[in-house]
């Protein structure tokens, strides 16, 4: 029998504990981001992961602070978990990961390193975006500890995890099954809100129909665990971080049972067309693609990242109707 708990409500912050027969799970909805962090725990080894943390950045003052992040590593120090692995679902474009920090501040205190982790597809868009930014490669080739094969399983204490691709809203997003629960970041939403746009570089709207097809025939009573909630959009008080895989099928608006590849397609490419950037973009990609690192410092001890300017005049013109495809 599942437990379910509501153990922190702040005005600024929704925070649920869950206990399955399998695995404990808090969930921390980070609501300027809407995403959604999580910890999962073997309540025997009191061994855990961290699923899409998130830097708090300021996007008017270019500031980044750690207090979300110091609130997992408070919740994780009050329950006595280890971190054995810091996980990413994907590379993420509207908030920056704090998979770097945690490492470093967990390290000491546990006295082990948990490694931090992503899809090996990671590649691909450190190749894709990299030169763009002009990123050197050496920050890129060790800003990840290990890469997840596809169908790869590994130990969380005395849990397995497996390593499912997801592709469609990313080329490299994958999820993490874990016992009947799968963290599936950006691959489905909640049913009021559907799924997440499919037209950064490397997304297909065809490829997420497949995964979600993937997920939606996964046994009836499997936890989709959803990567980012926005109650305000669903008119909803509270955001939810996980349905069943039968209310997804009975109930999301974009891909429920009956909804076909062609009108799926249709409908999520012509959405996606009139959607703006996400506001932490340019951010969110220098940073994520190094795991969670700052670019190297200058002499003086500043930080830079890049910004592409669009728009200057006929010959941009191109670039600037393509948008951030070109960045
Ligand atoms: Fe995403």
């Amino acid at each position: 029998m599942d437990r379910a708990e509501l153990v922190f409500d702040a005005p600024n912050s929704v925070h649920t504990e869950i206990t399955t027969p399998m695995a404990t799970v808090d969930s921390v909805h980070h609501p300027k981001t809407g995403t959604w962090q999580y910890i999962v725990a073997d309540p025997n080894t009191l061994d855990a992961v961290i699923i899409d943390p998130v830097m708090d950045f300021d996007a008017a003052t270019r500031t980044v602070t750690t207090e979300t992040a110091d609130r997992l590593v408070s919740l994780v120090k009050k329950k006595g978990y280890r971190i054995v692995h810091i996980l990413e679902t994907h590379v993420h474009a509207d908030h920056v990961t704090a998979a770097s920090y945690l490492q470093s501040v967990l390290e000491p205190h546990q006295a082990c390193r948990p490694a931090v982790c992503i899809g090996r597809r990671i590649r691909d868009a450190q190749q894709f975006f990299g030169p763009k930014y002009g990123v050197p490669s050496a920050e890129l080739s060790s800003a990840f500890d290990r890469l997840l094969e596809d169908d790869e399983v590994f130990p969380i204490g005395e849990l397995e995890a497996r390593i499912v691709h997801l592709p469609g809203h990313t080329a490299d997003h994958v999820g993490y099954i874990i016992g009947e629960n799968v963290f599936c970041g950006d691959s489905v939403l909640n049913a009021d809100l559907g799924t997440a746009r499919c037209d950064f570089p490397g997304g297909s709207s065809k490829a997420l129909y497949k995964s979600t097809r993937k997920l939606l025939g996964l046994p009836s009573r499997h936890k989709l665990w959803t990567g980012h909630d926005d109650p305000s959009a669903a008119e909803r008080r509270c955001p939810v971080p996980y349905m069943s895989v039968e209310e997804q099928r009975q109930g999301n608006r974009h891909v429920h049972e009956h909804v076909t590849e062609q009108a799926f397609q249709q409908m999520r490419d012509e959405r996606d067309a009139g959607l703006g950037d996400p506001e932490l973009l340019h951010a969110s990609l220098q940073i994520n693609m190094r795991g969670g690192r700052l670019p190297k410092p200058t002499p003086q001890g500043e930080y830079y990242l890049r910004l592409p300017q669009l728009g200057f005049g006929d010959c941009y013109a191109e670039h600037a109707a393509k948008r951030w495809c070109h960045v």
